[in-house]
């Protein structure tokens, strides 16, 4: 199987396990660098060399000396406490460093041997202070396997993707098997497609190698559009070989010779690695002619996305890369009948693609380890919203809501960032085209078939925590204006369907709404359900009817009382002061334009309804955050 091709690359690349020498690994994510993380690399490398520290930005050969190394890396999922620094082989993390911290990580750290304790996590309940990601329950309670060298090897270097065992698993499957014996390991896994739909991997595969066409291509689909959703882009950045390996490898399932990866063009970190990693791997004989003395050729193509939503459904995206306008075609015939320029197709998600690799080296019973039975393996979430960590995380399929939200999100915040027990109201799952879960759900395992069962679904991946102050038709508004926004206008439904259930949530949020605004959501919302063409506009009601069964008292409460409690809906606002929280500062009472405000100095204080105008002066004076509702 190890041909010259690995051999020779192989050569030479210390693993960073095996790398005798000590690393400080700078991330390199887009949300490090939106945090000044390139600043820091940049004193690192000025301290270091100052230090007379043996510094070298590229892996080198081992055997060059035992120097510190300094490396850029891909998200380490924990973007909110970035710039992260991870010190090796001690692993200390040390969180939200700047420029002005290197001077201590060069002296006490790499100098001295000992940690900035003011740079190490806290953990939020405990007060504890972490010295790595060994003792972070944000890292602890996952099971890393698709991001696990995420953060760890330098995604510009393909020598250290293959010191790593890259590329091995496609030499096995160009060189070990054929076609039918790929497809038939990866059946076997059980894998399902990560990008939404959760359709078995191994029976669209089967479909596009039975096509007898002598002409097939494989697509890595890295369009991700929905809101809040980073788990690709992070594999695209943090890891694109990986990504690579697995087209390869399904190219060798079906028979093909051409690939195209289609990354948001929003994304230019992910564009520009993974333009940077095919290079590469046609260099080193990785893409090109005779994989693995084969004879079979594959070559890749990176293309940046039109912009729209809409062009992550597969066939809008086959014509968006035929040049056409990117809007969805019926199906049948499926992409893996007729595909791009109408020869047989596969489309896969990047997530889908990059658990490849693991499951040809390593085989289809161990990959079924993890998960459940019928949805093997881990998915990767984006864990945003009311919630202590939030960032890029990894569980086994079946893990619960609770595991997720309490243990690894580190329990719900209020507002102010704080940890409120009783706080959690709803986490969305599957963005635009998902649905909320209620806490009397935090047992529910996330796999794909629960999810079904309570009318939501694992969908990209996106979860966003929501606490007692979200006002839940304010959040199925927001996906509404989403998906309304983005319907290419082909069917009738989708395109009017929206936009008049973006206008019935409008009269609910502004005080408009009856009774039968509530049934005509309801009513409407099904009728696009079923009256749609593709899966944006399938799904687009779906925030809406979640949330008009789970959260009904939300909307009643807008409809019936003109009043919203979580203080989000302007119109229906009204402040009322917390006596228990109230200190009588009277702050509140100078910053009120109306005079609404009264009370006793040192007295709780209470705001006249009918005098104040909702402008929200006293909430913003209150220092004691007494003030609700507005
Ligand atoms: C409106 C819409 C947007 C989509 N966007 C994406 C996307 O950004 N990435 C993705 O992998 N799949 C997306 N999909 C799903 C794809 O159509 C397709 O099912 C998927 O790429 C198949 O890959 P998988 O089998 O690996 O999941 C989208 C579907 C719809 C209806
Ligand atoms: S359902 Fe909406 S987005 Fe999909 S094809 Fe029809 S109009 Fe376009
Ligand atoms: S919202 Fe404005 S008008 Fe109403 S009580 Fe507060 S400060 Fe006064
Ligand atoms: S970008 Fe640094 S942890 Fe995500």
């Amino acid at each position: 199987m190890e041909g010259p091709i690995l051999e020779t690359q192989t050569a030479g690349v210390p693993a960073t396990a095996a790398s005798g020498g000590r690393r400080v690994i700078v991330c390199a994510g887009t949300g490090c660098v939106a945090n000044g993380s390139k600043k820091v690399l940049a004193a690192l490398e000025v301290q270091m060399a100052a230090a007379g520290l043996d510094v070298v930005l590229e892996f080198r050969p081992e055997g060059h000396g035992d120097g510190v190394r300094v490396s850029h890396s891909g998200c380490q999922g924990f973007c909110q406490m970035g710039p992260l620094v991870t010190i090796l082989p001690e692993n200390i993390l040390y969180t939200k460093v700047t420029a002005d911290d290197v001077p201590d990580i060069v002296e006490k750290t790499l100098v001295q041997g000992q940690p900035v304790e003011r740079l190490l996590y806290i953990e939020p309940r405990t007060r504890e202070k972490c010295l790595g990601p060994d003792q972070i329950p944000f890292y602890q309670r996952q099971t890393r396997s698709v991001l696990k060298e995420c953060g760890f090897i330098d995604p510009d270097d393909i020598r250290e993707y293959v010191a790593h065992g890259g590329y091995a698993a496609a030499g096995k499957a160009f060189s070990e098997m054929d076609g039918q014996g790929v497809c038939d390991v990866i059946s076997q896994s059980g894998l399902r497609g990560r990008g939404g739909g959760g359709f078995p991997t191994g029976r669209k595969w089967e479909a596009a190698r039975v096509q007898t066409s002598p002409k097939k291509y494989v697509i890595c689909n890295g369009d991700e559009g929905d809101p809040g959703a980073f788990m690709d882009r992070s594999l695209m950045e943090g890891n694109p070989h990986c990504v690579i390996e697995g087209m390869m490898i399904a190219a060798r399932g079906i028979g093909a010779d051409e690939g195209y990866i289609y990354v948001r063009a929003e994304y230019p970190l992910a564009v520009k690695r993974m333009r940077k990693a095919v290079a590469d791997a046609e260099a080193a004989g990785y893409l090109g002619d005779n994989l693995f003395g084969s004879g079979q050729s594959f070559r890749l193509e990176v293309m940046e996305g039109a912009g729209a939503f809409v062009c992550g459904e597969e066939t809008a995206l086959i014509a968006s890369i035929e040049g056409l306008r990117g809007m969805p075609a019926p199906k049948p015939p499926f992409p893996a009948q007729q595909g791009l320029w109408r020869k047989p197709t596969i489309i896969n998600n990047v997530e889908t693609l990059a658990q490849i690799p693991r499951i040809i080296s390593e085989g289809a019973a161990s990959y079924r380890s993890l998960g459940t039975e019928t949805s093997p393996g881990t998915k990767t979430f984006a864990l945003t919203g009311h919630v202590s960590n939030t960032g890029l995380i990894e569980v086994p399929f079946g893990a619960t809501l609770r595991e997720v939200v309490l243990n690894i999100g580190g329990g719900v915040t209020d507002d102010r960032g704080f940890i409120d027990e009783k706080g959690f109201k709803a986490v969305q799952i599957g963005g635009p085209s998902g649905g909320c879960l209620t806490p009397d759900l935090l047992d529910l395992p996330l796999d794909f078939d629960s999810l079904r069962s309570v009318g939501a679904m694992v969908g990209s991946g996106g979860l966003v925590v929501m606490n007692q102050k979200t006002c839940m038709v304010s959040v199925a508004r927001f996906f509404m204006e989403f998906t309304q926004r983005e319907s290419c206008g082909k069917c009738v439904l989708c395109r009017e369907g929206t936009k008049q259930l973006l206008a019935l949530l409008d009269d609910v949020i502004e005080g408009r709404g009856t009774a039968e605004t509530l049934s005509l959501l309801e009513t409407l919302g099904h009728a696009v359900q079923v009256g749609s063409l593709c899966g944006l506009g399938k799904t687009a009601p779906n925030p809406v009817l979640s949330t008009l069964k789970h959260f009904r008292k939300d909307y009643e409460e807008h409809v019936f009382d003109k009043r919203c409690s979580a203080g989000r809906c302007k119109a229906l606002a009204m402040p009322t002061i917390n006596a228990a929280r109230c200190k009588g500062c009277r702050l509140c009472v100078k910053a009120c334009p109306a005079g609404a405000i009264s009370g006793e100095k040192k007295q709780p204080h209470v705001i006249d309804e009918a005098v104040c105008i909702k402008c929200g002066a006293c909430a913003t004076a209150c220092k004691f955050g007494a003030v609700e509702g507005i």
